[in-house]
């Protein structure tokens, strides 16, 4: 099998880091695997927020947390109770992916660009994991003006990237394969 189709498979979402910081040569070749993404009418919408400073790594986690548990979807809510979790896994790194919001099509865009950005990470052995979570902490409005996204952008996505804690690969999620068919 091909290097890229290789990568792509073994990708997979990493929930354990070491706290070594990832250099910035890898980070700067992450982002520019995002920036290299395919845009809808050439848009090139985003906005990379990248946030490498711990105690403020642990606050957006913390904070996420306090939204989380008051959530009616239990899970959420469970893990917003949960004083073991963070929800950055202790990562060193965070990319929050802003989109521009008059773009086509901002939020497609910025998630080819963050797919584009986990793939370089595995390339070059980085772990990382795709976050939903950190969304809560975007509605905190007060705590999102202290970020610097332009104006215009809305904050779609985290992702963590840093070493993996550990060097054993994962098993892959069993993936539902009947979901295909050709019209020939
Ligand atoms: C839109 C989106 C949001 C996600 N949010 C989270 C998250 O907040 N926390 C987390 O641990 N994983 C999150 N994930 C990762 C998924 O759980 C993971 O991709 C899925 O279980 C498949 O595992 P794999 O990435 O190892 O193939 C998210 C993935 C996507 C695409």
């Amino acid at each position: 099998m091909n290097e890229v189709l290789k990568t792509l498979k073994s990708r997979r979402s990493i929930r354990a880091y070491l706290p070594d910081q990832i250099s910035d040569e890898e980070l700067q070749a992450i982002l520019e695997a995002g920036i290299y993404a395919p845009t809808a009418h050439n848009d090139q919408p985003w906005h990379f927020t990248v946030i490498q400073n711990k105690e403020k790594l642990q606050y957006i986690s913390a904070k996420s947390k306090e939204l989380m548990a008051e959530s009616k979807i239990e899970w959420i809510k469970n893990m917003g109770l949960n004083t073991k979790v963070n929800i950055l896994y202790n990562a060193p790194t965070l990319i929050i992916v802003s989109g521009k919001k008059d773009a086509v099509a901002p939020k497609v865009d910025c998630s080819a660009a963050i797919e584009n950005m986990l793939i370089a990470a595995e390339s070059l052995n980085i772990g990382s994991v795709w976050l939903g979570l950190v969304t809560f902490f975007f509605q905190l409005e007060d705590e999102m003006k202290n970020l610097d996204i332009p104006e215009g952008y809305e904050p779609y996505y985290g992702v963590a990237f840093g070493y993996k804690a550990s060097e054993k690969n994962l098993t892959a999620p069993k993936r539902n394969l009947d979901v295909i068919n050709y019209i020939k």
